[in-house]
């Protein structure tokens, strides 16, 4: 059993996106009221009393989008200064990056996960869910611009959907050849939009290694990160390509990770809310922090049983009501 040290953070649960995949158009979501969001000075209160004394030192900041957080940079250099901090990253769809990527470096941000779902902006477009104005250049600026800044390893995600990016694979996997970016491919979950999980279904990482391999072959490849994806590499190529493959493969066995909502409740997995503890609320309440910090580490200990649940349940499979912006992705 892996040690668990790695926290994702969902700043906010809201998104300026609509990704197909993430949010059914026209279901109403169930957004945290702005009272019951964790303030700035709470999450840094449980970082440092809580989380880091229970052996957390790499943290990710998520959404829904981070970085619509008004503080997300004062967030980024509080976390990036505490000593304990041994990796600090965030998870983002892009689209405010072009005017904060510089800021959120010189706060002490290193590396940046970015979604990318298509090259071609129409059909990004109809991903994100962009209404009249189109989204793709503004997000492929604040790409190049994060690059130039110096973030390393920059990672671009893909959620692959069959009939919908499927056939542009190819083209964004080459992204990783010229530049050192690291191109992700994750396997569509059926968390979020059901109906075009059942519609279209999902491709399978091998799958997609398999067309890759036929161009340009495919070594073993290494970059720095703490996540599911199996790494590879284009041969020559200056970045690499992952595989995030959580429906045809289980990791549940090597989890390193806990999620931190945006109001303050702690979640052991991704896919299972067993044992999941309100913190804020806590807090709010006035339960003295080591009290906090046991209820934590007494998660932490069942935290193989509630793995070990998932991976008996057989893979990835039921309904499941949150999103992935709510949850944090
Ligand atoms: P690195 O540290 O850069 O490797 O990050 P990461 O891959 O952990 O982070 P990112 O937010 O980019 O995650 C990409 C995607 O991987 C998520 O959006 C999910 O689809 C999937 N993923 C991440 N963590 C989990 C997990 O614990 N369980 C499952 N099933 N999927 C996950
Ligand atoms: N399946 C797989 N990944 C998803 N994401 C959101 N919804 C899904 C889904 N249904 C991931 C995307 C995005 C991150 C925030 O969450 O990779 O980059
Ligand atoms: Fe898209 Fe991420 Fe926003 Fe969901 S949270 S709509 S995946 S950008």
């Amino acid at each position: 059993m892996n040690q668990v040290d790695y926290l994702r953070i969902s700043l906010v649960d809201r998104c300026n996106f609509r990704c197909q995949y993430c949010m059914p158009e026209g279901a109403e979501i169930d957004y945290i009221l702005h009272q019951n969001l964790m303030t700035q000075d709470e999450l840094l209160t449980l970082l440092r009393q809580v989380f880091i004394p229970a052996g957390f030192t790499q943290f990710r900041l998520t959404g829904g989008e981070p970085l619509i957080h008004p503080d997300v940079v004062d967030i980024v250099r509080a976390i990036a200064a505490f000593p304990e901090t041994r990796d600090l990253s965030m998870t983002t769809n892009g689209f405010l990056l072009k005017s904060l990527a510089r800021d959120l470096y010189e706060a002490g941000l290193r590396r940046i996960n970015i979604s990318l779902d298509s090259l071609n902006s129409e059909v990004f477009d109809q991903i994100v869910g962009s209404r009249g104005r189109s989204r793709w250049q503004q997000v492929w600026d604040g790409i190049q611009t994060a690059y130039q800044v110096g973030f390393n390893p920059l990672k671009l995600n893909v959620v692959v959907i069959p009939g919908v990016n499927e056939a542009e694979v190819l083209d964004l996997a080459a992204l990783s050849i010229d530049r050192e970016w690291h191109v992700r491919f994750i396997e569509f979950m059926p968390i979020g939009n059901h109906d075009l999980f059942r519609d279209r279904g999902w491709v399978s990482s091998e799958d997609l290694r398999q067309r890759i391999r036929a161009k340009w072959g495919l070594t073993e490849g290494q970059v720095r990160g703490n996540g599911p994806a199996d790494v590879f590499q284009i041969p020559g190529a200056r970045g690499t390509l992952g595989f995030i493959s959580q429906m045809s493969e289980c990791f549940c066995d090597r989890c390193n990770r806990m999620r931190l909502s945006a109001d303050g409740w702690l979640r052991p997995c991704l896919l299972n809310e067993t044992g999941q503890i309100d913190l804020k609320t806590g807090l709010r309440s006035g339960v003295p922090v080591h009290e906090l910090r046991q209820q934590v580490l007494d998660l932490l200990a069942l935290k193989p049983e509630i793995n070990f649940k998932l991976r008996e349940s057989g893979s990835i499979s039921g309904s499941y009501s949150r999103t992935m912006s709510q949850i944090g992705g």
